[in-house]
Order: C-alpha cells, then sequence, then structure tokens
C-alpha cells in the first residue's frame, strides 16, 4: 500500500544577514508539521534553504569586503545550522546557487516565454532593495527625514531600466476565482481578505529582470539581465523536486506541496505572483499558503539596528530546545503576531512543563517504580471501571489535534493535551491512589494503569512539538520503539511492561540568585 504524501516549505531565507528568532520560527512550525505527518503515516518531503541571489545580497557581501559567492557559502551555512539546532527534520535544504536551481529557473523562465507570459519593455517605478520589491507610488510615503520608504518601511529608490516583463495582469479574474473555489487556498482568513483586495485593486504586470547589478541567474539568451530574485527564489519549491524533469520520481510525487508556510511579509509574493506563474506554466498550484504573523521583542520590532535580534541559540542554551519550541509554539497563536517576553517562556516552563506535565509523570511513575516492582499494572478490562471520561478524552484527543494541525493551529493543539493533562492531573488527585492503595489495592492498579495510559497518549502527541522530552517520556514509560507512531495510539501497553527508575523530565527555571544572571543573556 503506498502511503498518502504530504509536502510542505518554508520560505528560503535571504542570506544577508545572521539567522535570528524569526527565521527559526517559520521552520520550526514546518518541522512541527513534517514530523506529524510521518508519525501519522504519510510520506513527507519537508523543504527548506536559503536565497541567495540578488542586490542586497550582493550589497551585503561588499560590505563586508568578500566576493558574492564566498559570501553566500559562510552565510548559508549559518542556516543550515540553525535549521539543526532548532531540531529541523527537513528531507532537503536548498540553495539558489546550485546548479540544479540555475537549470530549473532558466528552464521556467523559458516555458513562460513560450506561452507568451514574458516580454520585453521598460520599467520606471519604486523600488525597495531591503524587500526586493517593487511598489506602485500611492503605497509609498515620505518619512520625517525625507526618505521615501516602502509600507515595510524600507527606503525605495527611484528605478529606469530595460526590463522584462511578466503579464501579472492577465491573471486577476483566475486568481480571484482560485480564491472563491479554494476559500483555505490562504490562510488566515485575514489575511487572505487582504489578499483578495489587493488583486480586486487591479494588478500590474511584473517587471521580473534586472540589469544594474549581476549576482543573479541570466535570462536566457539575454545575459545583460538578471531574472528577479523573487521568480528565482519562488522557483526553489520546484527545483528541490527535480522540476524541469516532470517525470521525476520526487515530481511526480510531491508537486504540487501541500503548503507553503511563510511571514505574513511575503505572502503577496506567495499568493499572488506564485500561483500566477504557476497558472502561466500551467503547472499544478501548490494546496495552501499559512501567513504567520510577526515577532516583536519585548515590545520592540526585532532588527539590527536597534540591537535587538532575538538569537535562537542564546534561547535554546539556556532553556533548551523543547522548552523553546513549546513556548514559541504555544504563547502565540499561528497567524497572530506575537511578543517575545523572557518571563513569558519561563512561566511556561514552570507551569506548563515543570508542573502540569512534568510532575504528573513523576508522580505516577515513581509511585509505581516503588510499590508495583517497576511493574506497569494491567488496565482494567471492563473500560467503565475507573476515570473512564479521562480515557474517553484521550481517546478523542488524536483526531482533535490532527484536524487543528491541519488548520497550522499549533497554539490550540496544544491548549488540548495540556487540557488532557489538567485533567489528568485533577483524576489523579482525586482518586489518590496512595490512600486506595490501603484499602482497595485492585482500584489503585487499576487508576494508576489508567494514567499511564493517558500519559503514554499525550506523550505521543507531543513528540512532534518536543521531540527529545517527548521520546524520554515514552521511554520512561517502557514504550518500545515499534509503539511509537499514531497507528499504536489506541493499544495500550500490556500489564508488567517494566520501567526504568523514574528521573525528573522538565527542570524549573530558576534564576541564579547571585548578579550573574542578568536578562539580556536571550536578548
Ligand atoms: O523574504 N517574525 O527572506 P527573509 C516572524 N528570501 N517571522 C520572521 C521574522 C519575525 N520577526 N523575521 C523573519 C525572504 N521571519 C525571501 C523569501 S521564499 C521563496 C523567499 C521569517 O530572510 C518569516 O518566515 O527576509 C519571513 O517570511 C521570512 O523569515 C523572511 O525571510
Ligand atoms: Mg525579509
Amino acid at each position: 500500500m503506498t502511503k498518502p504524501r504530504y509536502a510542505l516549505t518554508t520560505p528560503i531565507y535571504y542570506v544577508n544577514d545572521k539567522p535570528h528568532i524569526g527565521h527559526a520560527y517559520t521552520t520550526l512550525a514546518c518541522d512541527v508539521l513534517a514530523r506529524f505527518k510521518r508519525l501519522d503515516g504519510f510520506a513527507v518531503h519537508f523543504l527548506t534553504g536559503t536565497d541567495e541571489h540578488g542586490q542586497k545580497v550582493q550589497q551585503s557581501a561588499a560590505k563586508r569586503g568578500m566576493g558574492p559567492s564566498d559570501f553566500v557559502d559562510a552565510l548559508s551555512q549559518s542556516f543550515r545550522d540553525l535549521a539543526k539546532a532548532i531540531g529541523s527534520s527537513h528531507d532537503d535544504f536548498i540553495r539558489t546557487s546550485e546548479p540544479r536551481h540555475h537549470a530549473a529557473c532558466q528552464a521556467l523562465w523559458q516555458r513562460l516565454v513560450e506561452r507568451d507570459a514574458i516580454y520585453l519593455g521598460s520599467y520606471a517605478g519604486w523600488y525597495a532593495v531591503r524587500d526586493e520589491a517593487f511598489y506602485a507610488e500611492s503605497e509609498t510615503e515620505v518619512d520625517e527625514s525625507g526618505q521615501r520608504v516602502a509600507p515595510s518601511g524600507a527606503p525605495v529608490e527611484w528605478l529606469e531600466e530595460e526590463s522584462y516583463f511578466f503579464r501579472l495582469s492577465a491573471y486577476q479574474d483566475r486568481l480571484l476565482a482560485l480564491y472563491e473555489a479554494q476559500p483555505d487556498f490562504i490562510l488566515p482568513r485575514s489575511r487572505r481578505n487582504e489578499v483578495i483586495s489587493f488583486v480586486k485593486s487591479g494588478l500590474q504586470d511584473l517587471s521580473i529582470s534586472r540589469t544594474s547589478f549581476d549576482w543573479g541567474i541570466a535570462v536566457p539568451g539575454d545575459p545583460a539581465h538578471v531574472i528577479y530574485v523573487w521568480i528565482d527564489a519562488l522557483t526553489n519549491y520546484i527545483t528541490a523536486l527535480g522540476y524541469p524533469d516532470e517525470e521525476a520520481e520526487l515530481f511526480q510525487r510531491f508537486w504540487p506541496a501541500n503548503l507553503h508556510v511563510v511571514g505574513k511579509d511575503i505572502l503577496r509574493f506567495h499568493a499572488v505572483y506564485w500561483p500566477a506563474i504557476l497558472m502561466a506554466a500551467e503547472l499544478p498550484l501548490p494546496g495552501r499558503i499559512f501567513a504567520h504573523g510577526w515577532w516583536t521583542n519585548e515590545g520592540q520590532k526585532i532588527s539590527k539596528s536597534l540591537g535587538n535580534v532575538i538569537d535562537p541559540y542564546a534561547l535554546i542554551d539556556r532553556f533548551g530546545l523543547d522548552q523553546t519550541r513549546y513556548f514559541l509554539l504555544r504563547e502565540v497563536p499561528f497567524g497572530s503576531d506575537g511578543d517575545f517576553a523572557q518571563a513569558a517562556l519561563i512561566t511556561r516552563m514552570n507551569a506548563d512543563l515543570a508542573n502540569a506535565c512534568g510532575n504528573l509523570a513523576q508522580r505516577v511513575l515513581a509511585f509505581i517504580y516503588r510499590h508495583y516492582q517497576a511493574e506497569i499494572p494491567a488496565l482494567p478490562t471492563a473500560k467503565e471501571a475507573v476515570a473512564q471520561e479521562l480515557q474517553a478524552q484521550a481517546d478523542a484527543l488524536l483526531d482533535e489535534v490532527r484536524e487543528l494541525l491541519d488548520q497550522q493551529a499549533f497554539s490550540r493543539a496544544l491548549e488540548r493535551i495540556w487540557a488532557l493533562i489538567a485533567a489528568a492531573n485533577a483524576a489523579i488527585d482525586r482518586e489518590a491512589p496512595w490512600q486506595l492503595q490501603k484499602h482497595d489495592p485492585e482500584r489503585a492498579a487499576a487508576v494508576l494503569a489508567r494514567l499511564v495510559n493517558v500519559i503514554r497518549q499525550f506523550s505521543l502527541l507531543l513528540q512532534p512539538f518536543m521531540p527529545t522530552s517527548a521520546g524520554k517520556l515514552l521511554d520512561a514509560l517502557g514504550v518500545p520503539d515499534s509503539a511509537r507512531d499514531f497507528t499504536a495510539y489506541h493499544q495500550a501497553l500490556p500489564g508488567g511492561t517494566s520501567i526504568p527508575k523514574p528521573e525528573p523530565l522538565f527542570a524549573r527555571y530558576q534564576p541564579a540568585a547571585a548578579s550573574g544572571d542578568s536578562d539580556d543573556a536571550a536578548g
């Protein structure tokens, strides 16, 4: 039987600067989905990588006195390192400087030419190097310093040059029909509405080549032009699957992608330009574009000039990888903007992880270890005997989490998991197995077996979010490796399964008493 398949992507990040928490966030979100889908029986292709061309990258290299090629090698590696540090399980890491990508990008260009979607004209307008984007005059404004800026705040410059154009204006109706026919093509809904108004306001043809710099992929047949960095960048999603060889196994299997996850800053490129290009090339469209929100740091915009870029390595070092992963996805609904506050991370780490989850497991397992010769008691055969509601809640949770993650609702999925943890804690307080054991040892054993089963079930669901900690929990419960995917969700461990000596799972965060612990370590 062939597995169902699921393909998802992060944006490919510009290598003009060091990676920060925002980049880690998108990759982390995709990683959780990829891991969930694998455990849920899907063949997954999860793609990330780096965007290495364009004027901004060329300028950044020049500023550091480096050639662009050495520069991009070094910076791309730092994004690869970050993906690893955040625990990313991507299947491929693509770089737009790779030969496979040059070939794919030029082939796609050629195909657009053949279908008469590209023509030569001349461009005059406002361009923001920082966004690598063109803006209509009406979208720009002049700031206090007299500088004309884009809606993003990036300075724009007047640009006049010969340019190739993509006939974007021809796709207005087809794009609107697409958004209409597939209401979940763009999520969240608020962002979908913004895109629809933008498209309804009228689309201009898009300038898609530049002559004023040369760090990019040459236009086939006209090497004075390089291909606009966004056409170049978007193509990565099909390059990685073997395009232009549409018979390639990966392309056949994994294109169209089910999901492109992006930040809200680059939604227009993914929800308007990319589908129009694919329509013009007569290639299948992705299933969904999800635009997540923007992180600020303790209330401030994250920027290098403000010196408040959050270094993901510092966070992971100080609080732990799983703690960081949990916090980023739990604290803020995916799609909304979020403020990074260290105090909030510490609260979640102590309340949710150490107290609610860690203590529950520790109480149950330490008791079994001490009073049941480290062997898990058998579940009562009559399901209704003990904590039946708790069991029903746990049994329903897999479907609930699956459905929520299919909407990229990470924080709600975690909320549901923690509602079960709270119910399990309430059950242990109510049943007090250490009391029961003295006068009704049978019921005590049944309660403990029930709790072990429920802990096992939510631990399975925690694996995508907190792979290491969930793995340790499953080890602590004696769950064999072969019973850790979701096909085992409804299979309780046999009575008599032995457990190792339980160790506390989540450390509480305690700021050092001395002055050595300053609050800026992760800032
Ligand atoms: O735009 N909060 O690359 P980029 C949340 N190369 N997410 C953030 C963030 C923040 N403060 N800062 C960055 C590009 N991100 C293009 C993409 S794709 C074909 C080409 C994340 O390095 C978020 O995912 O500017 C955002 O969309 C992305 O980094 C922008 O990365
Ligand atoms: Mg950017």
